[in-house]
């Protein structure tokens, strides 16, 4: 359907404030709603979540926690759908209910929690109380030990996660502090999401495969030819001429962005990643984002006069990056507009007029330990591969040349240091999220990306001795891979180096048993892939010494 761009504003989702002795103990629940989301489009069926049916919405509300408050949320499952309103591909390990209907089960993303309480892929459950081999209850702690961060919950079902996610299941979770909250406003979530539509309004998702005699309707990556930004189609968004924090993420199921604002005088001012604040603030004119990382930034309105507009616009070629932006529907470049009215902008999110002042944040990351290369206890060499019929398409995704089923192998020991080296050998990147952890991009380095040349080197031979495999020395991180993470993009052709440390962030054990229960999954965030089975568990292993 041809739907006009900007006509709707931009909803901002109800937050629901978890340190209130109110909400510390919540129930939320998936239901299936009817949601416009657009002025011209009918409401479309969606599965989402809420408190109430009435309440439940795409995206879910923004839960918002204080570190050092525990919270308890209950997660239901009321749709009774007997079947999911998107094709489920049964020739997927998939969650494959006796009773029928739709399994669910709630991941926190970026979220250090017990391993029962993360929403673990065989954890589902259904409205008819069918559940999964690693289901243990409904409830979930969230000790909020992290440092202030903004978070997402998500659906995780296995096999069926790109269906439950592009259908409404998903939300923000933001961690604040007292010392935060002393120099930022919480700020507003921007959750981003491409989706296409039937003239009906119903979802558009394939329902033909690409290799339809392997696997019926599934498809390497769904792209949809409408950008959504908080549940809305293009929408528009009045602020005042003033600075506000918008706590940015990609929700979309395989689309990466490159954000850029179309009014020079307008920036960004980068101010946190997946894992928090930065030490160091950045100064960008374009944020690139994989599907499911967070950026956390100023965007700074206040030069502006009455009346001028700024447009967020995408240019993420799709595939990324090999695909050509020039084939990317014209659509998906715009999301939404701001539009400076003095009378009637938004008033939450505003920085203080000084802020660029205030912008140090050493009394909010004071917990920090850092991380050094001298504590690596050792490396894992973990390949991201593709693995292809006879015409180059492909039939899965592997990671460590492994499935979801396969035997855990990856078991780091709590309170140790490790590297792991994650080597794309496809021609497209894909983001590696690690449960439980956040972690460091250490370096980067490319090597030749020919399999025929590929078998005629080797990559234990260091860059500059002959035979290597390398092209180049280790580089650093781009800009926007700095900081704490827990999703990173793996370019193609590429070696990229993750430290990662066992603990919360100020070196000290988890305030929980990391090593009981299902244990946690490190997985390509293009949930197409994830399903198809780009995911391996992982178990901590307690350190007896
Ligand atoms: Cu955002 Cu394992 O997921
Ligand atoms: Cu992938």
């Amino acid at each position: 359907p041809a739907l006009s761009q900007f006509a709707d504003p931009l909803p901002v989702p109800l937050s629901i404030n978890l340190s209130d002795s109110l909400h510390q103990h919540l129930t939320l629940g998936a239901y299936k709603i009817m949601q416009k989301l657009h002025r011209d489009l009918s409401a479309t069926p969606m599965y989402a979540f809420g408190a109430s049916q009435l309440s439940a919405s795409v995206p879910g509300p923004t839960l918002l926690a204080t570190q050092h408050v525990p919270a308890y949320v209950r997660w239901e499952n009321h749709i009774d759908d007997p079947t999911h309103i998107l094709s489920v591909d049964k020739s997927i390990h998939w969650a494959n209910p006796t009773h029928g209907g739709v399994p669910i089960v709630v991941h926190l993303h970026g979220g250090e929690v017990d391993s029962a309480s993360d929403g673990h892929p065989d954890a589902w459950f259904t409205y008819k109380g069918d559940t999964g081999s690693s289901f243990s209850s409904l409830n979930h702690t969230y000790i909020n030990e992290q440092l202030p961060m903004a978070l997402w919950y998500h659906d995780h079902t296995i096999g069926i996660t790109r269906l439950n996610v592009v259908a409404g299941l998903s939300g923000m979770y933001i961690i604040t502090s007292q010392a935060e909250g002393e120099i930022l406003p919480v700020g507003l979530p921007l959750v981003i999401q491409d989706k296409q539509f039937y003239e009906d309004g119903t979802i558009n998702f394939p329902e033909i495969g690409i290799i339809p005699s392997y696997h019926e309707n599934w498809c390497p990556e769904y792209y949809g030819d409408t950008m959504l930004a908080n549940g809305k189609i293009w929408p528009y968004f009045k602020v005042l001429p003033q600075a506000y924090r918008f706590r940015i993420l990609n929700a979309c199921n395989a689309r990466f962005l490159i954000l850029s604002l179309d009014n020079p005088d307008v920036y960004f001012y980068q101010i946190g990643t997946d894992g928090g604040l930065l030490a160091d603030p950045l100064n960008l004119t374009s944020i690139t984002m994989a599907p499911a990382e967070r950026v956390d930034v100023v965007i700074d309105f206040s030069g502006l006069a009455n009346g001028a507009s700024v447009i967020l616009n995408n240019s993420g070629p799709t595939p990324f990056p090999s695909g050509d932006i020039y084939q990317m529907p014209p659509a998906t470049y715009a999301i939404v507009k701001f539009i400076v009215d003095e009378e009637d902008g938004y008033t939450e999110g505003i920085l203080d007029a000084d802020y660029m002042s205030k912008m140090n944040f050493t009394s909010v990351l004071e917990e920090e330990k850092a991380m050094s290369e001298e504590d690596v206890v050792g490396s894992r060499f973990l390949e991201v591969v593709e693995w292809d019929d006879n015409n180059h398409m492909p039939l899965i995704f592997t990671l460590d040349n492994r499935t979801w089923e396969d035997a855990v192998v990856q078991t780091p020991i709590e309170g140790t240091t490790e590297i792991w080296e994650l080597m794309n050998l496809r021609i497209n990147a894909h983001p590696i999220h690690i449960h439980l952890v956040q972690f460091q991009v250490l370096n980067q380095q490319s090597f030749v990306g020919n399999s025929t040349l590929l078998s005629t080197c080797s990559f234990d031979i260091a860059y500059g001795e002959e035979g290597t495999c390398f092209i180049e020395a280790p580089r650093e991180p781009y800009a926007y891979q700095r900081g704490w993470k827990d999703t990173v993009i793996t370019w193609p052709a590429t070696v990229t180096r993750v430290l990662i440390r066992f603990t919360q962030r100020d070196g000290s054990a988890f305030a929980f048993d990391p090593s009981k229960g299902p244990g946690y999954a490190w997985h390509c965030h293009i949930v197409d892939h994830e399903d198809n089975v780009m995911m391996r568990p992982f178990q901590v292993t307690p350190n007896n010494t």
